[in-house]
């Protein structure tokens, strides 16, 4: 079974119009799929892109549920309008997929984990296992989530994929990006790093100065390289240009271009 995260910017222009999607890139990517499936299982996880992060950020859900009845009843309203938009750009994926002959089947991620200050606390995967036993693709997305710590969170679709990878062990775990894998330096500035054993991952942080604290100035790359450290320890790791045709053929094939971290 293989785990493929598209990422928000692969499928839409985040700094675009609200809700921007791109149909022909996640209709290439699934034409992809087909040439693998059902040989290979499965499971997507898609970002949030120009869907949920601006209503998360408008909202503030980050900052957890407050004591007072008037700010924690707007952030209830936005958590709300949050999912409504993750649930809006998940519809456009199963509906892209099910038109290349895939049975793509939303699994509603903020149903399925609960999460302590954004990581998983608790997940269950008995449908999801139950969905590939019986030759479903389930779709997950990043999502909005209860949280124990600060009442409300959002559940990065990175996060959902180390605890799947922790869970079910996949043979592959693939992350859909707009740029051609890790650099050792700003995308397009620095080298892109073909082999990037497990061991080497901190360093690079360090020399990415993704900090402790999880600020991220590179466009999400610490926090996925920070996950995928975790994730090696399960499965294989690849990072590959999602906008690029073939690209995600080769991360399946095994013989791509892109960033690969192999299994420990
Ligand atoms: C974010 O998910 C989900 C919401 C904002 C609700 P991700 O963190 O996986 O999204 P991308 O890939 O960065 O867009």
């Amino acid at each position: 079974m293989i785990i493929v995260k598209v990422g928000g910017s692969v499928f839409s222009d985040k700094k675009g119009k609200a809700e921007n999607f791109d149909g022909e890139t996640v209709r290439r990517i699934a034409k992809e799929i087909v040439n693998f499936y059902p040989r290979e299982g499965f499971i997507i996880v898609h970002g949030g892109g120009s869907f949920g992060h601006p209503y998360a950020k408008e909202y503030r859900i980050r900052d957890g549920l407050p004591g007072d009845w008037e700010t924690a009843h707007l952030k209830r309203i936005g958590f709300t309008l949050t999912h409504q938009a993750m649930l809006r750009a998940n519809a456009r994926f199963i509906e892209a997929f099910v038109r290349e002959g895939l049975p793509a089947f939303s699994v509603s991620t903020s149903s399925v984990f609960i999460t302590e200050n954004g990581e998983v606390a608790y997940g269950d995967l008995e449908v999801v296992e139950r969905l590939l036993e019986l030759k479903f693709i389930p779709v997950l997305f990043g999502d909005v989530s209860i949280d124990l710590a600060k009442g409300v969170e959002i559940l990065s679709g990175d996060q959902i994929i180390t605890y799947l990878a922790k869970m079910l062990e996949p043979n592959k775990v693939i992350f859909l990006m707009d740029v051609d894998g890790i650099y050792d330096g700003k995308p397009g500035e620095g080298r892109l790093i073909q082999n990037l054993p497990k061991e080497e991952i901190l360093a690079l942080l360090e020399r990415l100065h993704c900090t402790s604290a999880g600020t991220d100035v590179t466009g999400g790359i610490c926090n996925k390289l920070r996950e995928a450290k975790k994730i090696a320890e399960h499965s294989e790791v690849w990072f590959v240009n999602g906008k690029v045709p073939g690209r995600l053929s080769g991360a399946i094939r095994g013989d791509g271009f892109g960033t690969r971290i192999a299994r420990e």
